[in-house]
């Protein structure tokens, strides 16, 4: 039986198993995905696990995507890119990171017909998945990208990669399309983003990455004002079919099943 994780710190939350056993058993793999919580030291003796064909496979969660890297052997062309790391697999004897990221956020924006092209985007966070997002809004044609954090010096971190990037201070709002949250604030129900929302106007898109809870206050906020806000569920769905595809060979359905059954949490 081959065994797959997902490492992270916290992992507790992560609905990865759920979907992943899901598919497992749908399509008749002989597998089992289980969750591990990790300590920075304990990456080596995972990836070693990998090498030895003791785990076949491995999705990075908060905070080892960037970490993960030096312990590998090769980076697809998009995770080199983002220098974000979710899934991890042997290939020829080399140890492989690649990153689902980034076309599972386009096809969850594709999947709801929201047009990014000659948009401006405005990104809330420069963690871990603020890349994947970033770079995922330039291949679809996004016009400009406003990124603010709280701590400044990380965003413009962001920016020695992705150069185009206009720095916003923390706090301030530019004029947007689409508002990210790419932050962690939300994970906790009285978790609030303090912007003034009272004039982003309509025709806007707010797009929060949390997906638990379903509804962020910064989600209610796009309701609010009027306009259409989208939860992290579906981009969550999209990267976990991905790695799967990348693991198995096979591509398992996405349907509206999937997204009701990760509902009964
Ligand atoms: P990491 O920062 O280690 O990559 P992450 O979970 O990927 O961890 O990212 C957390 C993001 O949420 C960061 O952008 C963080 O901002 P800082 O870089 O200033 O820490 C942001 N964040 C977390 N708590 C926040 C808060 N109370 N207010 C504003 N931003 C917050």
């Amino acid at each position: 039986m081959k065994k797959y994780l997902v490492i992270g710190n916290p992992v507790e939350h992560s609905l990865s198993p759920k979907i992943h056993n899901y598919w497992i058993k749908k399509n008749k793999i002989d597998a089992i995905y289980e969750k591990k919580l990790l300590t920075e030291k304990d990456i080596k003796s995972i990836i070693n696990d990998i090498i030895n064909e003791k785990i076949h496979g491995i999705n990075v969660t908060v905070p080892f995507k960037k970490s993960v890297i030096p312990f590998l052997d090769g980076l697809s062309h998009i995770a080199r890119e983002t220098e974000s790391v979710n899934t991890v697999y042997k290939k020829d004897g080399k140890i492989i990171g690649d990153n689902t990221d980034v076309k599972g956020f386009e096809n969850a924006i594709k999947n709801i017909n929201f047009d990014i092209k000659d948009k401006k985007a405005f990104v809330l966070g420069a963690g871990g998945v603020a890349p994947s997002i970033i770079f995922a809004l330039k291949k679809m044609g996004i016009s400009e990208i406003f990124l603010s954090n709280r701590t400044k010096d990380k965003a413009e971190n962001l920016k020695k990669i992705i150069p185009e990037l206009q720095i916003v201070n923390w706090g301030e709002m530019p004029i947007f399309d689409i508002i990210i949250n790419a932050t962690s604030l939300g994970l906790k129900s009285n978790d609030e983003i303090k912007l003034d929302f009272s004039k982003v106007g309509s025709n806007k898109l707010f797009y929060d990455v949390i997906y638990s809870p379903e509804f962020t206050k910064f989600l209610l906020r796009g309701k609010e004002t009027g306009n259409q806000f989208e939860n992290g569920k579906s981009m969550f769905v999209y990267q976990a079919q991905l790695s799967f595809e990348i693991w198995h060979g096979i591509k398992p359905k996405a349907d509206k099943n999937i997204i009701e059954m990760l509902k009964n949490d």
